[in-house]
């Protein structure tokens, strides 16, 4: 891979490639697999509970040897989660939706390394007085909950001029290296992404779920603010699923007056309800309507074509950045 970026040299990374956290589908065993092929995980400690995230992260710690961080969502308050992470030896970290500054200043005491992900170029050019380490700028057409404020093409030059030096990663709609080169010609130091390894063999997502991902076209997106069980009022992009389809044709009712709210549709691993509306994504071993939970995937739909191993992802990226690399120099010097 021809890229020495801040990136690669700030995690020892081989390629300058995050796979950003999946809900449940960033198990040990995907994040070893993506530790092992050069690239770099992050696991959200959002749907742990507080109780769990020590041995989570142990278990995470042995498979990559250490090679991984950890994502808190700001919605909630994240304190005790952080204190067991930087207690279980994670020493990188993602943060976004919410206020980071005294999660930065716990981090920093600790040696560690912070990842902000923002969607505006005026929150980026905060970020060096705060002491962010690396911006990751996430574009509107990425899957999951969205910040971005514009799709990639135009938001992260934005962002790269409003950053003041801080390194800026790009997250949404990336999914090869063609994207990859273009991402680091707008000025990024490395790409982040999601949908694509949804789609991937080792992630604990649903087979169902990945399979989903695999058909998907582009119009068979939607953003919408439907599935907020447990997060409210955050915008996020799905694929269409039979929760959202009766929502609509009953007229779109508000929060409350919805098609099954209330309806178990499966159960957690602790053994409790699943309610239908849940942010939960689809997981491996969930049992019940997987389908009827929030499919997240973003414009990279119309990229992916099969499942495929972590190492067959991270090696395809780096076949077409060389393709897409020496394209460029072919036609800077006209042939
Ligand atoms: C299933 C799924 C779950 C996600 N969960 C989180 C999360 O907990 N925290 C976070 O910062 N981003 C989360 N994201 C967003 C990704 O980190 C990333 O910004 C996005 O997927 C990039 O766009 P892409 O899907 O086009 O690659 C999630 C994305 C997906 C697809």
């Amino acid at each position: 891979m021809p890229f020495e970026t801040a990136l690669t040299k700030a995690l020892d990374l081989r390629v300058p490639v995050l796979a950003g956290p999946l809900g449940r589908g960033t198990s040990a065993e995907f994040l070893a697999a993506v530790a092992a092929s050069g690239s770099f995980g992050f696991t959200a400690l959002m749907h742990m509970p507080e109780e769990t995230v020590s041995g989570e992260l142990a278990k995470m710690s042995r498979a990559t040897n250490g090679r991984f961080g950890a994502n808190l969502t700001l919605v909630v308050d994240q304190r005790k989660r952080l204190a067991a992470a930087l207690e279980a030896g994670v020493r990188v970290f993602s943060m976004w939706q919410g206020d980071l500054e005294p999660y930065v200043r716990i981090i920093k005491d600790a040696g560690g390394l912070v990842f902000w992900t923002v969607g505006t170029p005026e929150e980026a050019a905060r970020a060096k007085d705060i002491g962010v380490d690396f911006i990751v700028s996430q574009g509107r057409e990425s899957g999951g909950h969205l910040v971005g404020s514009a799709p990639t093409m135009s938001l992260l030059p934005s962002i790269v001029d409003a950053a003041r030096g801080v390194p800026v990663v790009a997250a949404g709609g990336i999914a090869e290296g063609r994207g990859l080169v273009a991402a680091m010609a707008l000025g990024a130091c490395g790409v982040w992404m999601g949908t694509r390894f949804v789609a991937s063999r080792e992630s604990a997502n649903h087979r169902g779920y990945k399979e989903r991902v695999v058909a998907a076209r582009a119009t068979d997106l939607v953003e919408t603010r439907l599935f907020d069980a447990g997060w409210q009022e955050s915008p996020h992009q799905v694929i269409r699923n039979s929760t959202f389809t009766r929502w609509e044709e009953a007229g779109r009712p508000a929060s409350g007056q919805r098609p099954g709210e209330g309806e178990a549709i499966s159960r957690f691993p602790n053994g409790k309800p699943l309610y239908r509306y849940d942010v939960a994504a689809a997981w491996d071993a969930m049992e019940g309507d997987w389908e009827a939970s929030p499919l997240y995937a973003g414009a990279t739909v119309e990229l992916i074509h099969d499942v495929k191993s972590v190492a067959e992802i991270v090696g395809e990226i780096e076949a077409t950045a060389e393709a897409a690399l020496a394209r460029v120099a072919d036609l800077r010097s006209g042939r």
